[in-house]
């Protein structure tokens, strides 16, 4: 059994940590523009302006049972939807507002078809609700906000009722988790403090303006198990590092202890459809974000921004791709693993995960090594070995390189397998050891 220990947590993660890899999905409004699915504030873009995208919002090649098929033959266990992104726009027929996918000509509640079609391919699923609101009348205007810049932006703003935006939170989540049967995460976001460059009167936002006890007291009494992040000032169950590699187990800050872990990335910078950014990661590197991360205990949220029409460009459709191709063969290094026990070191250009079970070590081949690869430590400790793709054997020796190894003595506690010379048709190879 691994003996690593995670910090308690109020929901159920146990599924979470044997799943390993998510889908994240950003979609909305902003998939019209294609310039970021922050353009509203970025551009400061008007409301009149905006609500062309809410006039014409008409995703007429949406298939979510196509959507599930991808995710699912990618290898991903979880999926994750944005409900509400930052521009306030609801991709779910709410009662609370009229700002909702159900009043554009696309007239669907696509959080229902999303649900359905994921739940019928066994992917466990995930909304994602903005904090943010940079349409509701209520919400007040602060620092990202696209009203900031407004001469008349502290009148607009001064009579907004943050107390009401909240109660508008909680109404919604109660919604979202109550029409649409079992729902495993909910992934808020997020807080932010201050800045300073701003007027006074242009707060921060965090846990006591979203009233945010109130808001998981409402979740949890709906759904006690489901997985919540961190990110409305609140600890519960999920930290989630974002666009880059944490290069070890994230720990609590003050205790130390490790803790839940989901790292969320993009196949290209932006989260949702960016139709000219050509930022977009390469084969090796997808594969090697997904094995580093658990290698270190993590999670892997992928995240996918579909056209407007409502279907992946054929840029991420070749990246999710990449992942099924890699998983199909290679995923049971990834599935129930996690960061291998501290014995065992990872040679030079490898990463190492290992079976929750304790009983299989997988080396990821990040750099082919020339036909020898040598493990110090191992000797003693492997009953047999093979590469994970093809279920070959691989032949080791113990105790000594095995080869003419002029200044480098050999060792009681070495290893060394003997590889092929050129490396298999696999993007990243893995050496499966069956530890005694
Ligand atoms: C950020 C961004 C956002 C994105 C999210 C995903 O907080 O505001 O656009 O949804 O990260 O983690």
């Amino acid at each position: 059994m691994s003996s690593y220990v995670t910090r308690k947590t109020p929901g159920n993660t146990d599924w979470f940590v044997a799943d390993r890899f998510g889908m994240f999905i950003h979609w909305g409004l902003y998939s019209m523009p294609a310039r970021h699915e922050w353009i509203k504030t970025r551009e400061k873009i008007s409301e009149e302006k905006y609500d062309k995208y809410f006039k014409y919002f008409n995703p007429d090649m949406f298939d979510a049972k196509e959507w599930a098929r991808q995710a699912k033959n990618a290898g991903m266990k979880y999926a994750v939807l944005t409900t509400k992104h930052h521009e306030g726009f609801c991709m779910f027929d709410s009662k609370f507002t009229d700002y909702k996918c159900t009043n554009t000509p696309c007239g669907r509640d696509l959080v229902r078809e999303y649900v359905d079609a994921f739940r019928a391919e066994g992917i466990r699923i995930g909304f994602y609700y903005s904090l943010i609101d940079w349409h509701h009348p209520e919400f007040p205007i602060d620092q990202i906000h696209p009203r900031r810049d407004d001469p008349d932006a502290y009148e607009k703003s001064k009579d907004r009722d943050m107390k009401k935006y909240a109660q508008y939170m909680r109404d919604q989540v109660t919604e979202l988790l109550t029409n649409y049967g079992k729902i495993d995460i909910l992934w808020f976001d997020f807080s932010y403090k201050k800045d300073p460059k701003f007027p006074d009167w242009m707060k921060g936002k965090g846990k006591d303006e979203w009233e945010a006890e109130k808001l998981i007291a409402t979740a949890r009494a709906l759904q006690p198990e489901i997985i919540i992040d961190n990110r409305t000032e609140i600890e519960q169950d999920l930290w989630t590092p974002e666009q880059y590699q944490p290069q070890k187990w994230i720990t609590h800050p003050e205790t130390g202890e490790k803790v839940v872990w989901e790292a969320c990335q993009t196949f290209s910078g932006s989260w949702g459809y960016h139709r000219d950014e050509s930022t977009w990661k390469s084969p090796e590197m997808l594969i090697q974000m997904l094995i580093n991360t658990v290698s270190i205990g993590g999670n892997l949220l992928m995240n996918v921004g579909p056209t407007s029409r409502g279907y992946f460009d054929k840029r991420a459709e070749e990246a999710l791709k990449v992942y099924g191709e890699w998983m199909k063969y290679n995923s049971r290094s990834i599935y129930n693993c996690t960061m291998a026990e501290p014995e065992f070191k990872a040679p030079f250009g490898c990463r190492l995960t290992q079976s929750n079970c304790g009983k299989r070590l997988y080396i990821h081949l990040f750099d082919y090594p020339f036909k020898f690869l040598e493990l110090p430590g191992f000797a003693g400790k492997v009953d047999y070995a093979q590469f994970l793709h093809d279920g070959s054997e691989l032949l080791f020796r113990e105790k000594t390189p095995g080869h003419f190894s002029e200044g480098q003595s050999s060792s009681d506690d070495l290893l060394v397998i003997t590889l092929p010379e050129v490396k298999p048709n696999v993007v990243v190879p893995v050496i499966e050891l069956f530890l005694k």
